[in-house]
């Protein structure tokens, strides 16, 4: 098949080796972003007279023609060309004839397919940030119907202290907008054009390389071109956002699971959400939920991949570089899909009210409340501590609750107890009182639902 080089060769390509370099079997996903490119550059090239206007024009509306078959899923991608640049550059040879010839002019496929990647990038970016949104949406519409339901909080994955449920899902919500602040972030270094820079050094053609970032709705144009046609930090750095993105949506993903399960039981994932088994009968698996955070090493993988494969590189492009696009694939379609299907789970999700008040039966959860209310008739903190301590250890041993200890015992560890210390040892009461900025307090949820 044609391609894009080959006349300083005086052998054929061995076909092994054709097979080999080619990456028309992934990079396919860039030709709209190929041809719009093109497109630009062409008008720019016609613009600069570099190229006479009559084969700018025709250049330009065999292209347009391309890029609407691209659109409506009607071109046929030749697989057995080395890439996209090679197999758009063919299409419109064929198409227009001898003009297209001109179409490569102050131009290298290292700053091209430099443009084609950030292009998919900027599109691919903004559409993570509008699911991102959707699933902040989802949880908090998830917070607000269940906005009295208090479940006990876990450090170390042990009873620690009463918490609104909603107020645990709001945190995730508080994850998701530093990922969307990530990704806008990483859109800033993303926006720049790296076409013009062609293949090292710039071109002694009178480019205009600002018209064609403005034609493409880049807000910057590349300042060295070495650095332009070798950088790939902006790959890393969406990778990276993904990989941090894949990470908060396990932990989700984990506490929907432990909550669902028997021992929790205070979640029911929806029928729709869940699978069985094929020898058990009575499962209802989390299995989404699972594979969403399993799909955390296909994230990782790809992040790791792309900084090893750029590691050590020397300036400036290196054919290794065209192994940054299937992972940068990858990560992208993962993330897409995890969020698209949690959006929808989150519809479905069923809180259960009594099981959630029955995990609250371990009154120890409101040790820390008795140490503050301590505290607040002046017990210094680790005397406090201590003395709670010590009532905790003194329930356990004779099996008694902290509500079934009686006042005269309370005042045998400390005399600054009295009958209203047994009004703590009440969810409500004990999220109610958690209204410093940031808490647990129905108000200060309420202020959160507010901003998120
Ligand atoms: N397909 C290559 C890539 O994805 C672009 C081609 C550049 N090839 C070259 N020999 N300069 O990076």
């Amino acid at each position: 098949m044609a391609k894009l080089w080959g006349g300083r060769f005086s052998k054929k390509t061995n076909p092994l080796v054709e097979e080999f370099t080619k990456s028309i079997q992934f990079d396919k996903k860039l030709a709209a972003y190929d041809c719009a490119g093109s497109i630009a550059h062409a008008r720019m090239l016609g613009k600069c007279k570099i190229i006479p206007k009559k084969d700018a024009v025709k250049i330009v509306s065999g292209l347009n023609s391309i890029l609407n078959q691209i659109k409506k899923g009607s071109f046929k991608v030749d697989n057995s060309v080395e890439d996209i640049h090679t197999a758009i550059q063919n299409a419109l040879d064929k198409k227009i004839g001898k003009s297209s010839g001109m179409l490569h002019t102050a131009r290298s496929r290292n700053d091209q397919v430099s443009l084609d990647t950030r292009m998919y990038c900027k599109e691919e970016i903004n559409s993570i940030l509008a699911l991102l949104a959707g699933l902040k949406a989802s949880i908090k519409g998830f917070s607000k119907k269940n906005i009295d339901v208090i479940v006990p909080g876990f450090t170390h994955l042990q009873n620690a202290q009463p918490v609104l449920l909603s107020h645990q899902m709001l945190a995730y919500c508080q994850m998701l907008g530093r990922d969307i602040d990530r990704l806008n972030d990483c859109k800033k270094r993303v926006d720049v054009l790296p076409l013009g820079s062609c293949a090292i050094s710039g071109t002694s053609l009178p480019i205009d390389r600002n018209f064609v970032a403005k034609e493409l709705g880049f807000s910057k144009i590349s300042s060295n071109s070495m650095d332009a046609v070798s950088d790939r930090d902006f790959v890393i750095e969406i990778i990276a956002s993904l990989a941090i993105i894949g990470m908060h949506l396990s932990r989700l993903s984990e506490d929907l699971i432990i909550w669902n399960s028997q021992v929790f039981g205070f979640l029911d994932i929806g029928d729709e959400y869940s699978t069985g088994s094929s020898m058990m009968p009575q499962k209802k698996n989390p299995d989404v939920l699972e594979l969403i955070r399993g799909k955390c090493g296909t994230l990782y993988g790809s992040l790791v991949e792309v900084m090893t494969m750029m590691k050590g590189l020397p300036l400036t492009y290196n054919r290794d570089m065209q192994l940054d696009k299937e992972p940068l694939f990858k990560s992208v379609e993962t993330v897409r899909c995890s969020l698209k299907i949690l959006i929808a789970m989150f519809k479905c999700l069923k809180v259960n009210k009594e099981k959630a008040s029955e995990l609250l039966n371990d009154e120890a959860i409101y040790a820390t409340d008795i140490m503050e209310y301590l505290v607040k008739k002046g017990v210094p903190l680790k005397e406090s501590h201590d003395i709670v301590g010590k009532i905790v250890a003194y329930g356990l041993q004779r099996k008694l609750k902290l509500s079934e200890i009686s006042l005269r015992e309370y005042r045998f560890f400390s005399p600054k107890f009295n009958k209203d210390a047994y009004e703590l040892l009440d969810a409500k009461k004990s999220v109610s009182l958690k209204n410093s900025f940031g808490g647990t307090s129905f108000k200060q949820v309420r202020r959160q639902l507010e901003n998120a």
